[in-house]
């Protein structure tokens, strides 16, 4: 077998989502430590300066660099090739959270054991199970009290719709937090902070219904334990590696991943259960990612990291192939033969230059302005064009005003390329041209970036002026005249730059009015780029 395939078949390329506070930092950290990708957990990024950013424009230049240096983490572990994309679940909240999940093959869900399904986890599991990808769920901070078990993966089974299957099971919380129990082994590992989690713990296995768990747990755990693990043979769902391959049941591990237990042996199930790189969608058909020709997509794009030089980097993720630096390469969209510049890879903290890369990887390369979101990257030879990657829809909303008119030129200019990057997206009002804009963002934050980087890369002041609408629908239509469509008082009619029209609302109750006075009006969620 040619050396290219195998190092396919040990890549696994996952996101972490994860409300923010839930831990998806503290387990990434733990998961570096086992890669050995850093020595002491608690190097990952600047947290603290991160999460205190909200308008500062420093701290939003500082928070953007953050969030590029973490963009994707390579390290290796038990023979594996692991690539962990980093989602931004804090302020800076926005689509590029979404699309990094277009590069995911999977998805590793933590949820605060206190706190149960919170508002970004629902959001970020949509786009998961848009794409069928494998989820699994880490429940951290066990260490903490924590909410019911049982209610926890109710909550889990419910609120975002995924069967559940325990893999281990925790024995008490809080104070109480003895271990977990692990289903397939039917043995404990019992809980040590061992020096607060900086090293990789030991592991103590002792067996259910011995008079050594007795004696570890005390009987009154131990009983409440038994009692539990024969009502979840009973009642949870049986494991099925093709349901969990399908998107439809979700294995579940219990830890804390400040004190780094259970992190172990969660990455070692996940590892097993996960796949290497799933095969894309082109308009061709399937790619297979063990394919010979390199081809990738680009899924975002990330613009002058360093002032002095103005660069753009376009951050790609390979669907087949390898990929040597050099090589000559057709953009697709471009309709170009090109070579692809200053290929770079992150390791933890670090930026470094690849000479090759493997389908399942993330690079970065040198953009002098001519990829788009979406586009495809491929071998002259090859004929493919992968799918276009969904646009999110924005839930906050502001018109722009322009302050000097005089830079007008400067202004489209600007909030074009902006808009291109995919960190807003740009409306125009129903029946008018560019001269009224409306500015569409999944996270407030990037209200303040565009304003901030307007003004110190293009010159251009604007003031921006929020709008009460929180909704948005794509018209799906094409034959029909939006002009004369009955909508609500809360809704207003705009267009995208592809002109599609759209309409937007103030509440979502008036979706379905708007529906109802429109006899064969569809409506999409999702607008493609
Ligand atoms: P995030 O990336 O999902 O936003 O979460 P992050 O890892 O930053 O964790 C949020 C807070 O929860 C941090 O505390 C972190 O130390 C704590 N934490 C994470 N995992 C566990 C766990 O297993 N048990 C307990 N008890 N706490 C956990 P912080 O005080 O907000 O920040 P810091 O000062 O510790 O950095």
């Amino acid at each position: 077998m040619a050396d290219y395939t195998n190092e396919i078949k040990k890549r696994r390329t996952f996101a972490i989502i994860s409300h923010p506070d839930a831990g998806k930092t503290t387990l990434t950290e733990k998961l570096l430590l086992y890669g050995g990708a850093i020595n002491l957990a608690g190097s990952v990024k600047g947290k603290k300066t991160a999460k205190h950013a909200v308008s500062d424009w420093m701290e939003i230049e500082k928070q953007r660099g953050i969030s590029v240096t973490s963009s994707v983490m390579q390290f290796n572990y038990d023979g594996y090739c692991i690539n962990i994309l980093d989602t931004p679940g804090h302020q800076d909240f926005s689509e590029d959270t979404y699309r990094t999940l277009m590069a995911a093959d999977s998805a590793v869900m933590v949820i605060d054991a206190s706190k149960g399904v919170e508002a970004q986890t629902k959001k970020l599991f949509k786009v998961c199970t848009m794409r069928g990808i494998p989820i699994f769920t880490f429940i951290n901070k066990m260490d903490r009290e924590a909410n019911d078990t049982f209610e926890l993966l109710d909550e889990i089974e419910n609120v975002l719709g995924i069967q559940t299957c325990p893999v281990n099971w925790p024995i008490g919380c809080g104070k109480n937090f003895k271990g977990v129990y692990d289903r397939n082994t039917n043995t404990i590992t019992k809980f040590t902070a061992a020096n607060n989690g900086q090293k990789a713990v030991d592991r103590v296995e002792v067996e259910l219904g011995s008079e050594e768990l007795d004696s570890l747990i005390g009987t009154e755990l131990h009983e409440k334990l038994s009692e539990e693990i024969e009502l979840l043979d009973g009642a949870s769902s049986e494991f099925d590696i093709e349901q969990v391959r399908a998107g439809k049941l979700t294995p579940v591990f219990f830890g804390s991943a400040l004190t780094n237990f259970g992190v172990e042996t969660f990455l070692q199930h996940f590892l097993e259960m996960t796949t290497s790189p799933l095969p894309r969608k082109a308009h061709e058909g399937i790619v297979d990612p063990l394919k010979e020709d390199f081809s990738a997509f680009v899924f975002k794009i990330q613009a002058n990291m360093n002032k002095a030089h103005r660069d753009r980097i376009a951050f790609m993720r390979i669907c087949s192939g390898k990929f040597e630096a050099g090589m000559e390469v057709n953009h697709v969209q471009g309709g170009k033969k090109m070579k692809l510049l200053q290929p770079q890879q992150m390791m933890a903290q670090e930026r470094k230059i690849v000479e090759e890369a493997y389908a399942g990887d993330i690079i970065g390369v040198f953009d002098p302005g001519i990829f788009s979101i979406g586009d495809t990257i491929c071998m002259p030879n090859m004929k493919v064009e992968y799918e276009g990657i969904p646009t999110f829809a924005p839930e906050h909303f502001a018109r722009v005003r322009q302050m000097d008119t005089m830079k007008r030129k400067q202004f489209i200019k600007g909030i074009s390329q902006i808009a291109q990057e995919g960190a807003i997206q740009i409306f125009q009002e129903f029946n008018t041209g560019m001269e009224e804009i409306i500015v569409g963002v999944v996270g407030v934050l990037q209200f303040d970036v565009l304003k901030f980087r307007l003004e110190s890369e293009y010159g251009v002041d604007i003031r921006l002026e929020p709008l009460p609408y929180e909704h948005i629908r794509w018209i799906e239509n094409k034959d029909i005249d939006v002009a004369k469509l009955s909508v609500t008082s809360d809704t207003k009619k705009i267009k995208d730059l592809k002109d599609n029209s759209l309409l937007i609302f103030t509440h979502s109750w008036s979706i379905n009015t708007v529906l109802d006075r429109n006899e064969g009006l569809v409506l999409s969620e999702f607008g493609r780029s």
